[in-house]
């Protein structure tokens, strides 16, 4: 089991660090002045010589193997859920503490499923995994938090807006690639995904279930369950890719136990601590992921009462899925981790 009491510094190894969510994560440790005394980047066999950049400086790229967490303090996984379930474990048995971003063990009763403003409180008593949620349900889950604690949510419907770079590194390429065939009257040539990506939208997100839903609306419906600690809260999820790069968008409609007005939904969800509200429509003012790209919030807007159900309320979700939705989710659960040791 690890310990990072009494340390001033820590070395920290980022799995995947040549990835979409790696590059993020070297950003934010960086940028978030995380106390990183050595930071070792891993990635595949394919990514063996290269250097990736931490601080202005150039760090070699190792491969990924059993070993390699010898002396590292924190281990940060985003190589996808088949890595995450062969080496996490080892880098536990080393002395790490594995913060990870894929699936593999959110569903764990003995894993902590974390998103440090909604339920911070879960990293207590942790077995050395720790898992980061979801990129849609961090963002829904910080959005209805404050709702939910105010006037008990019943049900909640929401369909997302996914952006390609949710699917990492390669999917962003296929949406260029395919633009620029598509802009050429050229047919377009779908890799990543099972259909045309470009000036398109896929109602698939992951593999589908006998019942018709795909794996991410599940992972949607079971995490928010987990993360609000309400197992019989009623989640139906509709998970669409759409032709944007970079920040998912999700429709959320909620049915309260307790009226709340919009004007008192809107006050609830800008006290909460990593969500600003902009909501002026007259004005044309909504969140979108061009302006939530890049940035560390979860952005609310378009509230308004559902009048189809009792105590409804309708809103617009957005964030930037690399950022809240992965890796800054997952450096401020080892902050937490730290502060905690200190
Ligand atoms: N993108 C998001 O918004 C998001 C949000 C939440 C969670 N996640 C999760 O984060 C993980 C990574 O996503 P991503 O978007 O960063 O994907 P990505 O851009 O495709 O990057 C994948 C990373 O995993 C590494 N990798 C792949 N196969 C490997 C292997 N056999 N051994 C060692 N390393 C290997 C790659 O290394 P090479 O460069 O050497 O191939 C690369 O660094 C996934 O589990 C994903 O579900 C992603």
């Amino acid at each position: 089991m690890s310990t990072l009491k009494g340390k001033s510094a820590y070395t920290v190894a980022v799995v995947g660090a040549t990835g979409a969510v790696g590059e993020e994560m070297r950003d934010i440790l960086a940028e978030r002045d995380f106390p990183v005394g050595r930071l070792i980047c891993l990635a595949s066999e394919r990514s063996e010589g290269k250097t990736v950049t931490f601080r202005d400086r150039e760090v070699p790229v190792e491969r990924l193997t059993e070993r390699a967490f010898a002396g590292v303090d924190i281990a940060l996984f985003s190589a996808g859920a088949e890595r995450s379930r062969a080496f996490a474990p080892h880098a536990v048995t080393a002395g790490a503490v594995v913060i990870d971003n894929s699936s593999a063990f959110r569903m764990e009763p003995k894993v902590p499923l974390v998103v440090p403003e909604v339920n911070g409180h879960a990293l207590a008593g942790h077995f050395g995994i720790i898992a980061n949620p979801n990129c849609s349900t961090i963002q829904m889950v910080m959005a209805l938090k404050p709702l939910h604690d105010a006037a008990k949510i019943r049900r909640i419907v929401v369909s997302t807006y996914q952006s390609v770079s949710g699917t990492g590194q390669a999917a962003m390429e296929e949406l260029f690639d395919q633009s620029g065939q598509v802009l050429n009257l050229q047919q377009a040539t779908p890799k990543v995904y099972p259909h045309q990506i470009a000036f398109n939208c896929l109602p698939q997100i992951d593999a589908f279930a006998e019942d018709g839903y795909t794996k991410e609306e599940w992972k949607m419906v079971h995490e928010t369950r987990k993360i609000l600690e309400d197992p019989g809260l009623q989640v139906c999820a509709t998970t669409v890719r759409v032709p944007v790069f970079r920040g998912h968008s999700e429709s959320v409609n909620v049915e309260l136990e307790r009226p709340l007005s919009p004007d008192e939904a809107r006050a609830l969800m800008s006290a909460m601590d990593g969500v600003v509200v902009i909501d002026d429509p007259g004005r044309g003012l909504y969140p979108m992921a061009t302006d939530a790209s890049g940035s560390d919030a979860v952005y609310v807007g378009r509230v308004r009462v559902d009048r189809t159900v009792p105590n409804g309320l309708a809103l617009w979700i957005v964030s930037d899925n690399l950022r809240k939705g992965a890796a800054l989710n997952a450096v401020q659960i080892a902050e937490r981790l730290v502060a905690a040791a200190r």
